[in-house]
């Protein structure tokens, strides 16, 4: 690894966290073209973790900078209460008519209740619960610490945790079209569990369709 530290997080870390979260939102790249409004995305994809598990956060520091961090939780059965940041956001700051959001909302919507009707699937479960994983992680780095073994840095370092506390397994779930991120989850130890599912709302920035995929790691 070049000059990457990981340390564990610091509540002076949070603004970084939350913009390397928008920044890094699609695969890696940035968000905005699907979801211009970085406050409601950071909230729900960052908050349960800076405001109920921050012990769990690790981030990579270049040059006095946090670049990246992995975002750890012990128990997901714990209620991760995704639909409520959203309906917040909706209700009182109008996200559903907002141009750079609305599209994205009214797509969802039409997706799932299309999903249903032509595949009988379901949504992507973000609540997956197996009482063999019970931890789960999401990781993001910016462009210029990727393959600086950062990444393999992070997850080490957390799955070295768990194996310590003895929690049994970890699991986590990201886009099966983002090749790279599952290439080093595979690397890391982690397996494909399940079919890949098709994610309702989301979009390439191509269009395209995308799928959720949930990977897996035994840790006993
Ligand atoms: C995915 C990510 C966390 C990996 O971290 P990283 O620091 O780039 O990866 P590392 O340098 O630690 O690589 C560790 C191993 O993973 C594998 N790997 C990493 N990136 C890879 C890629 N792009 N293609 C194939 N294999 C890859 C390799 O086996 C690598 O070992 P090697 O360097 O000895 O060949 C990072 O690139 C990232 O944040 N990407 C964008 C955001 C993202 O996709 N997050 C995951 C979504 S849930």
């Amino acid at each position: 690894m070049t000059d990457v530290v990981v340390r564990p997080y610091e509540p002076a870390d949070r603004a970084a966290v939350r913009h390397i979260c928008f920044l890094t939102g699609f695969a890696g790249d940035p968000v905005d073209y699907q979801w211009a409004d970085e406050e409601s995305f950071a909230d729900l994809f960052t908050l349960w973790y800076t405001e109920r598990e921050p012990g769990s956060i690790l981030v990579a520091e270049s040059e006095g900078l946090v670049k990246g961090y992995l975002l750890g939780c012990h128990d997901s059965s714990l209620p991760w209460p995704l639909e409520q940041i959203a309906m917040r956001h909706v209700r009182h700051r109008g996200l559903a008519f907002r141009p750079g959001t609305a599209g994205f909302l009214w797509r969802t919507v039409a997706d799932a209740a299309g999903d249903r009707i032509r595949h009988g699937t379901r949504p992507v479960d973000h609540e997956f619960h197996d009482p063999a994983f019970p931890a789960h992680l999401h990781i993001n780095l910016l462009p210029e610490i990727r393959r600086s073994g950062a990444g393999r840095a992070l997850v080490s370092t957390w799955l070295d945790r768990l194996r310590s506390e003895d929690v049994p397994g970890c699991f986590l779930q990201t886009l099966h079209e983002n090749t790279r991120a599952v290439a080093f989850f595979e690397a890391m130890g982690f397996r494909r569990h399940g079919d890949p599912i098709l994610m309702p709302g989301e979009r390439s920035p191509s269009g395209a369709r995308v799928h959720g995929l949930t990977m897996v790691q035994t840790l006993r």
